[in-house]
Formats: structure tokens, C-alpha cells, sequence
């Protein structure tokens, strides 16, 4: 059953192995249409869609208020570049900033500029404020870490996948084990530490979750070491995890806080990094931007995005539909399944079998089901649905993964 592709299908996959450089794997359906939870392919069969874009379109495919909020700004007025002001960005960083509770915001668009944004803003910091002598400032990772595919990104990465064949590397970045607390003291006791730069949740790494306490725990060790926390929320946030940031769960709040993906509810690339103005305003006039960054368009899909999230409690469904996705894939009691962790509707599931490829045959499976999931580092499947699936639909969906089990 397994691979049956269209015609149609094949035309599609075709002209991308042709003319497009071979950097992913996707599995192979070609799609056309989303709305909300689903999505269709070019022959017009219809998916829940369990990847969400990597968690960009939490408000869930072509939201009607997201998609008029781009429609009606992109009439009007949709790039200006920051040489000149614009009549929205403005009303736009007083809304995040009183959204999220920051003095400031600097507006970028891919999130991996968010992540560069963040590092620049810590290592100024650190000269301007902490005393760090010129050039020594150092940023702390976690093993694991994934935040985009830049030069910088890539130089903090443990995965060869990422940066092998890439180097020379960005000077001035070490890493320590992940939710490890003692690791992570050692390593700030050193003068020159500007930054810890982590995720709540390690979500490229296959949703690999803390211990209970590590942000709180980290939050205290920044603060004693006089040590920017920087929380890379690109995945983690917007409600995906079941409140509004995933630091939430613990009452923390970082210095700096990164956001993408969702920002924008999948339009358009928006983030943005949200700090206070004792970081914020070491950065003078030219200093660091992007023509894109805080264009009018991306301002009104961002306020409308940031809008829905609450209107139609998104984090509040997340927390009890991740609930539910859990106990129900552990009622399955599937003998391939070693572990099924997450947080609100950011979850994975870790496949055990002696096909070294199961969990690609799982997805390929789920795809003729009617379910689109893609595996992460080999063994790890992502379950993470727009956040406005409903109980009827995860019954349905847990359905269609039982039967995709029995498939292996
Ligand atoms: C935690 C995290 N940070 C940063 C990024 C990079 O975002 P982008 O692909 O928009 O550059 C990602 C992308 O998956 C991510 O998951």
C-alpha cells in the first residue's frame, strides 16, 4: 500500500528533483489547500496535517482573520524598509511588547535571524554593561540545540547533519548538556559568559523535555552570574506547549525572548526578539536591521496572529488536547512505541523496531491514512496538529496510528 504516488504527484516530485537544490527529504505528497487542521494534496485527498509547519501555523491553515488581515494591509502597503517609518510598526511593538511584558521590541523575519538578533544584543551587553573586555564575550548552548541554518547556527550545533563539511565556525560559543543544572553553573562562572541561549523544550531534537524546574533553575543561576537568559521560544511559544511561552509553565521570564513560526500564523517569515531596554538600547541607529524586518504587512499579520491565539484560547485547547494525544497513544500499548513525552500539542512518540527505517515507513503508512507526520532524527516522530483540533478529531487521528502500527 505504501507509495502509491499520482501521476500528478509524480510530476511535482519530479520537477523539484530537477531544478531544486536536494537540501530535505520530504515525504513524498504534494499538496495544494489547507484550512485549519487539514490539508490537501494536488489529487484532492484531504490529511490532518501533525507537523504544522514545524509549529508555524498554530492558529491553523489560512485562519480566515489571519488571511484578511494580509489581504487587506497588502493593498495598502507592504514594504517600506526602515529608511522611512510606517503607520503600523509602531502600534505593533506596543502590542507585543504589552503582549509579552518588554520594554522593547526588534522585529526580524526568519527565526534564525531572531536567534542572531539575540546573540548580537547579548554580546553588546556584555561589553557595554557587564565589562567583558572586547572580542571575549561568550555564549553558552545546550547539546542538542537546533535554531536555524546560518553560519552562527550551525557553529553551536551537535549535530553533524548541521555543520559537518561547513566550518570554519563562529568563535566564542560553547555548549554544555542539555537540563543539566551543574554543567550549567560551572560554565557561567566564567567572567566572560555574555549568555545562555536555550529552548524550553529541545523540539528539533525530538521534543526532548527538561526536568521539571531546570528554567526556574537556570533562570536563578542567570541572575546570580549576572548571565543574560536567552529563551529561544521560535518553537516552543505562541501556545503551542499549552501557554503562551513555554517558559510560562514555570513562571519564568527570560531577558531575552525569541519568537517566530507561529508569529505570523504560517503567512509570512515574522519574528521578532523582545527584550528590556537595559539590553535593548545598547544597539544605536545602524547598527543591525533587515529590510523586511517590521514591514507594515508582517505588523498587521502579526497583531492578528498574536489576536486569535487568545480569542479562541488556543493555549488552553493545546493543554487539553496534548492530554488527551497522549493518554490515548498510551492506551494503544503499541510494542514499538518506547516513549510518548511532550507538552500540550508539541509531542512525539519514539519508535523501537528492527527496520532502522519504521518510523519513515510509519509516516508513509499514516500518509495513505489520511495523516501527515514526519520523522526527526531517525526514530522520533513529531505529533504536534494545529491547536484548534478538536477531541472527535484526535480520536480519530490516535485511529488512524493504531492502524498505521499494525502496518510495521
Ligand atoms: C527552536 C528553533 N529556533 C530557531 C529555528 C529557526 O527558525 P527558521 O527556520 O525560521 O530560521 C527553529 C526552526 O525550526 C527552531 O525550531
Amino acid at each position: 500500500m505504501h507509495n502509491f504516488l499520482s501521476d500528478k504527484t509524480k510530476i511535482f516530485l519530479d520537477l523539484e528533483e530537477q531544478f531544486g537544490a536536494h537540501n530535505y527529504h520530504p515525504l513524498p505528497v504534494v499538496l495544494e489547500k489547507g484550512e485549519g487542521v487539514f490539508l490537501w494534496d494536488v489529487d484532492g485527498k484531504r490529511y490532518y496535517d501533525f507537523l504544522s509547519g514545524y509549529s508555524a501555523v498554530n492558529q491553523g491553515h489560512c485562519h480566515p482573520k489571519i488571511i484578511d488581515s494580509l489581504i487587506e494591509q497588502s493593498k495598502k502597503l507592504t514594504l517600506t524598509s526602515r529608511a522611512f517609518h510606517n503607520n503600523l510598526l509602531g502600534e505593533y511593538e506596543r502590542f507585543i511588547t504589552q503582549y509579552f511584558g518588554y520594554d522593547k521590541v526588534l522585529p526580524m523575519n526568519t527565526g534564525v535571524e531572531g536567534g542572531e538578533t539575540a546573540i548580537k544584543l547579548a554580546r553588546r551587553w556584555a561589553y557595554s554593561k557587564k565589562g567583558v573586555a572586547e572580542n571575549q564575550a561568550k555564549i553558552i548552548f545546550a547539546e542538542g540545540n537546533f535554531w536555524g541554518r546560518t553560519l552562527a547556527a550551525i557553529s553551536s550545533s551537535t549535530d553533524p547533519s548541521s555543520y559537518k563539511g561547513f566550518g570554519p565556525f563562529m568563535p566564542g560559543f560553547e555548549l554544555v548538556p542539555y537540563n543539566d543544572i551543574i554543567a550549567l553553573e560551572k560554565a557561567l562562572q566564567d567572567k566572560n559568559v555574555a549568555a545562555f541561549m536555550v529552548e524550553p523544550i529541545q523540539g528539533e531534537a525530538g521534543v526532548v523535555l527538561p526536568d521539571e524546574g531546570y528554567l526556574t533553575k537556570v533562570r536563578a543561576l542567570c541572575i546570580q552570574y549576572n548571565v543574560l537568559f536567552i529563551a529561544d521560544e521560535i518553537q516552543t511559544g505562541l501556545a503551542r506547549t499549552g501557554k503562551m511561552l513555554a517558559c510560562d509553565h514555570e513562571n519564568v521570564r527570560p531577558d531575552i525572548l525569541i519568537l517566530g513560526k507561529a508569529l505570523s500564523g504560517g503567512v509570512l517569515p515574522v519574528s521578532a526578539v523582545l527584550a528590556d531596554d537595559e539590553i535593548m538600547m545598547n544597539i544605536k541607529p545602524g547598527e543591525h536591521g533587515s529590510t523586511y524586518g517590521g514591514n507594515p504587512l508582517a505588523c498587521a499579520v502579526a497583531i492578528t496572529a498574536l489576536t486569535v491565539l487568545k480569542e479562541e484560547k488556543m493555549a488552553e485547547n493545546a493543554e487539553l488536547m496534548g492530554q488527551l494525544l497522549r493518554e490515548e497513544l498510551a492506551k494503544l500499548n503499541s510494542p514499538f512505541i518506547t516513549t510518548i513525552r511532550g507538552k500540550g500539542l508539541l509531542n512525539a512518540i519514539v519508535i523501537k523496531h528492527t527496520n532502522p527505517d519504521a518510523s519513515w515507513d510509519l509516516c508513509l503508512a499514516l500518509k495513505d491514512l489520511g495523516l501527515l507526520a514526519k520523522p526527526t532524527h531517525g526514530d522520533k516522530i513529531r505529533f504536534a496538529p494545529p491547536l484548534l483540533i478538536t477531541k472527535e478529531q484526535i480520536l480519530e487521528c490516535v485511529g488512524m496510528i493504531e492502524k498505521a502500527l499494525e502496518t510495521l
